[in-house]
């Protein structure tokens, strides 16, 4: 079978990619590991960013988010004792929606149906060959056990942390960054109305919690744990109580409702490149992973896949590779941004070293709310570097 782009992976970059490259008519092929059901389950983070919203609206996306989304103005900080608002809208000129990576990934899978276009689930054995030649190829085995070769113009990795892609690019030339933190966050999902109307990130001496949410009949909530944590130790009754304890501030009760979700997440940061090699073009986790406290998981992938669609259109329309060529570099200086952001958010909110270290993190919080240019490089950062749109032109 030839195709113009084979996109292996169908998460939010593969579906995304897929999305915007129809737009602009060429054809792509999907492949993925799961089912669509299992990929359409997964649930993820919940922050996307006004540029990434802009960017769903202007690609036909934006119905859903704009009748179920939640438009907040900004966060809430608190250590014992304190919680202070940040006005994202007020220091940066940006909000950010609430709206869960699961919904998005719905939107996106409704799309590709309409599109009717190739989508492979549950293929095994995926391999992507001759990524430095023109003729690229993806092999695998399809759900039906046939052997089926792709042969593409193009070939984009959107496999995620765990995908095959990134193994093409020859090891003598890939250059890979990882750090992983010594804690994790223990997630649930509860049927309970928020008890704040904006996302509370939390500082505790027990450890770092956040209060976010999905609706406003439903909470997402999670607890720094240990790495390693064994997540049948905890009940219900102890996740609430920790929660209670690490938002406890005089004059405001949180509210607790049925956990229907629950559990344990890793915290890493990952950087690989290059992240293109020849006709391979690497988006989202398969290139990156970030730790969640500054909620840019998502939002990057969909910042790397506005830039790769725009690449690959002006590679295969107009046999332009200005875009492609610099795809790469222009990539990674929203990768790195977004990593250092993540990586301060995480070690400034989670509990680990000793004394010193905490009292170094509540002196930086301090100065968040007391300065108004430390507020406002946080906000800038939250909310988000604007997508320019000009990508989907
Ligand atoms: N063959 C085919 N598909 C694969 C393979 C493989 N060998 N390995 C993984 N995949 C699929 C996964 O099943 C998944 O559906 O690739 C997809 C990768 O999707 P994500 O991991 O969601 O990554 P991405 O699309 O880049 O989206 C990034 O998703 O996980 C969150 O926190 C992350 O918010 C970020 C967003
Ligand atoms: C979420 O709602 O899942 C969420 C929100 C903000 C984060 C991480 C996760 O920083």
């Amino acid at each position: 079978m030839r195709c113009r782009v084979a996109i292996v992976g169908a998460g939010p970059a593969g579906l995304l990619l897929a999305h915007l490259l129809d737009a602009a008519g060429i054809e792509s092929v999907l492949i993925e590991r799961q089912s669509a059901e299992h990929v359409a389950s997964r649930i993820r983070a919940g922050i996307l960013e006004s540029g990434t919203v802009d960017l769903l609206r202007r690609a036909g996306l934006g119905d859903r988010l704009d009748e179920e989304g939640m438009e907040h103005r900004g966060i809430y900080l608190q250590w014992p004792g304190e919680r202070h608002h940040l006005d994202f809208v007020n220091l940066a000129g940006r909000s950010v929606w609430v709206y869960g990576q699961t919904e998005v990934t719905k939107d996106l899978m409704a799309a590709r149906r309409r599109a009717e276009q190739a989508a492979y689930y549950n293929a095994s054995d995926v391999e992507v060959h001759d990524a430095d030649t023109e003729r690229p190829s993806v092999t695998f085995i399809d759900e039906a056990g046939d052997a089926q070769r792709i042969k593409a113009e193009i070939v984009a990795g959107c496999d995620g942390y765990h995908g095959p892609s990134k193994q093409a690019v020859p090891q003598a030339v890939r250059h890979t960054w990882e750090r992983n933190y010594p804690f994790a966050w223990l997630g649930i999902l509860a049927d309970v109305a928020p008890s704040s109307n904006e996302l509370i990130y939390a500082w505790h001496p027990d450890g770092f919690a956040l209060h976010s949410m999905r609706s406003h009949s439903v909470g997402r909530f999670y607890l720094q744990v240990a790495p390693d944590e064994d997540i049948a130790e905890w009940s219900d009754d102890r996740i609430w109580h920790n929660l209670a304890t690490r938002f406890a501030l005089d004059g405001w009760k949180l509210d607790t409702g049925t956990i229907t979700e629950k559990s344990v997440l890793p915290m890493r940061s990952f950087v690989t490149t290059p992240m293109r090699r020849g006709r391979l073009f690497l988006a989202g986790d398969a290139a990156h992973i970030v730790p969640p406290t500054g909620a840019k998981g998502l939002n990057l992938a969909v910042a790397d896949v506005a830039l790769l669609s725009r690449a690959i259109a002006d590679l295969l329309l107009r046999k332009d590779s200005r875009a492609a060529d610099a795809y790469c570099e222009t990539a990674l200086n929203r990768v790195w941004r977004c990593t250092h952001f993540s990586w301060w958010m995480t070690t400034m909110l989670h509990r680990h070293g000793d004394d010193f270290d905490a009292e170094l993190q509540l002196s930086q919080l301090r100065r968040i709310v007391d300065s108004p240019s430390a507020a406002t490089e946080l906000a800038q950062n939250y909310a988000g570097l604007p997508i320019p749109l000009s990508t989907l032109d």
